[in-house]
């Protein structure tokens, strides 16, 4: 039985992306980027549940792309509904882990070209500290501090900062206990683990783990796949 879930986030509407339908499910080369992103999870070392987290009307459909996927029989895959925020989704998904599982990976179906290299080390972070694990990018551009008004106030130290991807890792009990203890609405899982009192570490990040947002990050996942560089 798994000792690891993945619960992949795909739930979200895509307001930004603008193509009026849920982001999940608009084609990414020819495949939806629900698939996409599901690639990874099926070639992981150990076989992991794969929790697949949709808006409501789209269950059936999510399921039939999830063993595609996987190709053969995929015991381990759950599809729920998801809720109004991220926050909720995540939730939802963790309401169906298998007894089994010890650590949990939280992952946003819009970052569809993650390496599975990135899932692993996550994992084996998570399983050797025994805490939370995010994987991060340096920021490259100069970040400045604005006032209400539009006005440069102060350049922000760029060694303290990193930009956060998915997966993130946290073992099951800590994200566990995060999650129910959990009031305000936060941006990500580490946030919320940390308030929760629990180390979180940063590891390295990989720029295909970059999250398609926009109709320009469509655009470019487009040309990574094009260019055959996955
Ligand atoms: N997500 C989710 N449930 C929500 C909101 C977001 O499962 N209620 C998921 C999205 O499907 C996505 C990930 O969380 O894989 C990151 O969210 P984001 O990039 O903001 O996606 P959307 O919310 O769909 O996009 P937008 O904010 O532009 O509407
Ligand atoms: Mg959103």
């Amino acid at each position: 039985n798994p000792t690891v879930a993945v619960i992949v986030v795909a739930a979200g509407s895509g307001t930004r992306l603008g193509l009026g339908q849920p982001k999940a499910f608009v084609s990414l080369g020819g495949r939806s980027i629900l698939s996409r992103s599901l690639d990874a999870l099926f070639a992981l070392d150990d076989e992991a549940q794969v929790i697949v987290v949709v808006p409501e009307d789209r269950l059936d459909e999510a399921l039939s792309t999830a063993q595609d996927v996987a190709g053969a029989a995929a015991p381990y895959v759950t599809v729920v509904a998801g809720g109004e925020s991220r926050q909720q989704s995540v939730n939802a998904g963790l309401a169906v882990l298998l007894p089994s599982v010890q650590t949990v990976l939280v992952h946003d179906a819009a970052r569809a070209l993650t390496p599975v290299a990135q899932f692993e080390a996550v994992i084996d972070a998570v399983r050797q500290s025994g805490y939370g694990a995010i994987p991060g990018l340096p920021v490259s551009d100069t970040i400045k501090r604005t006032d209400g008004f539009g006005l440069a106030v102060a350049t922000v130290d760029r060694s303290e900062l990193a930009a956060v991807q998915t997966p993130q890792g946290f073992p099951r009990a800590q994200l566990e206990q995060a999650y129910a203890a959990a009031s305000d609405d936060f941006t990500d899982d580490a946030a919320l683990v940390a308030e929760a009192g629990f180390a979180v570490a940063v590891i390295h990040g990989d720029a295909l783990a970059f999250k398609i947002t926009t109709a320009w990050d469509l655009r470019r996942a487009e040309q990574v796949i094009e260019s055959a560089f996955v």
